[in-house]
């Protein structure tokens, strides 16, 4: 007579069968169970994940939801660069850049910061902000309580513009789709646009910084604020009280703990 399991292990086993059916595996197999396995770890292998030790504190199904829907959003993100391919679409492509730098982060991230356009570091790396610019931006994460593989990094347009010029209107305009729709398949809570040109871009405005800043907007259904690009802050540190100012009206919005002031 095959051993009935317990009630809890039974348990145990149904959500992680639904887990696999929210990832859409379907497939098990019974494997006997061994002698010397303790009842509390009960082989159920699939026929795409063999040998998957079932503990009893599995995750909820919630926690498979969410599993399925990040590995959805990442697969969806691979299309949008697999769309964008080796672009040619506009005059950038011709103007010495290196590689397309198309974002990088969590797909269920639930802030992003978009900014402008590659500079050379970026260029070379294909990710954003990696250069001194990006330490700065790295930090003001930091900051918030959060690190970079929390957020998402995007820039208006993919490719570095000669010499880090300002990027043309129609450059942002061929480029900019693929950025929208980065920003409905990560769906976040909040967008920070970093700087006049990502704000003046996603806004369609055009007024100073210092107006733009210190209030939300509405961009496609998605709270959306402004505030200085960290390279602008590298040239104007007085600027940093102001930015921490933005991003403190962000993290409260996100439900992130308000410190009175940045960690150094
Ligand atoms: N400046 C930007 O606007 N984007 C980057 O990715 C780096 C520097």
């Amino acid at each position: 007579m095959p051993e009935t399991p317990d009630p809890q292990v039974r348990k145990a086993i149904a959500d992680r069968i639904r887990y696999y059916h929210d990832l859409g595996i379907y497939d098990f197999y019974r494997r006997p169970i061994e002698k010397s396995q303790p009842a509390s770890a009960v082989t159920l292998p699939s026929t795409i994940l063999d040998d998957t030790e079932v503990p009893t504190d599995m995750p909820k199904p919630r926690t498979a939801v969410a599993t399925a829907k990040a590995a959805d959003r990442e697969s969806d993100l691979r299309l949008i660069r697999e769309d964008i391919g080796d672009c040619t679409r506009c005059r950038l492509s011709k103007q010495g850049r290196k590689q397309i730098v198309f974002g990088v982060g969590n797909p269920n991230a639930e802030l992003m910061f978009i900014a402008e356009a590659p500079g050379a570091d970026e260029d070379e790396r294909g990710e954003p902000f990696v250069g001194r610019a990006g330490q700065l931006l790295t930090n003001m994460i930091k900051a918030m309580g959060l690190g970079r593989e929390d957020v998402y990094i995007a820039n208006i347009i993919k490719c570095r513009p000669p010499g880090n010029r300002t990027p043309e209107r129609d450059e942002c305009e061929t480029c900019s789709p693929f950025l929208m729709r980065q920003i409905e398949v990560i769906k976040p809570k909040a967008i920070v646009a970093l700087g006049a040109v990502a704000a003046k871009t996603l806004l369609a405005v055009n007024a100073p910084m210092s107006e733009l800043r210190g209030k939300w907007y509405d961009f496609r259904g998605t709270k959306l604020a402004v505030t200085y690009h960290p390279a602008f802050l590298l040239r104007d540190p007085r600027q940093k009280k102001e930015t921490w100012k933005d991003l403190q009206m962000v993290m409260k919005d996100l439900g992130l703990p308000v410190p009175e002031k940045p960690q150094e």
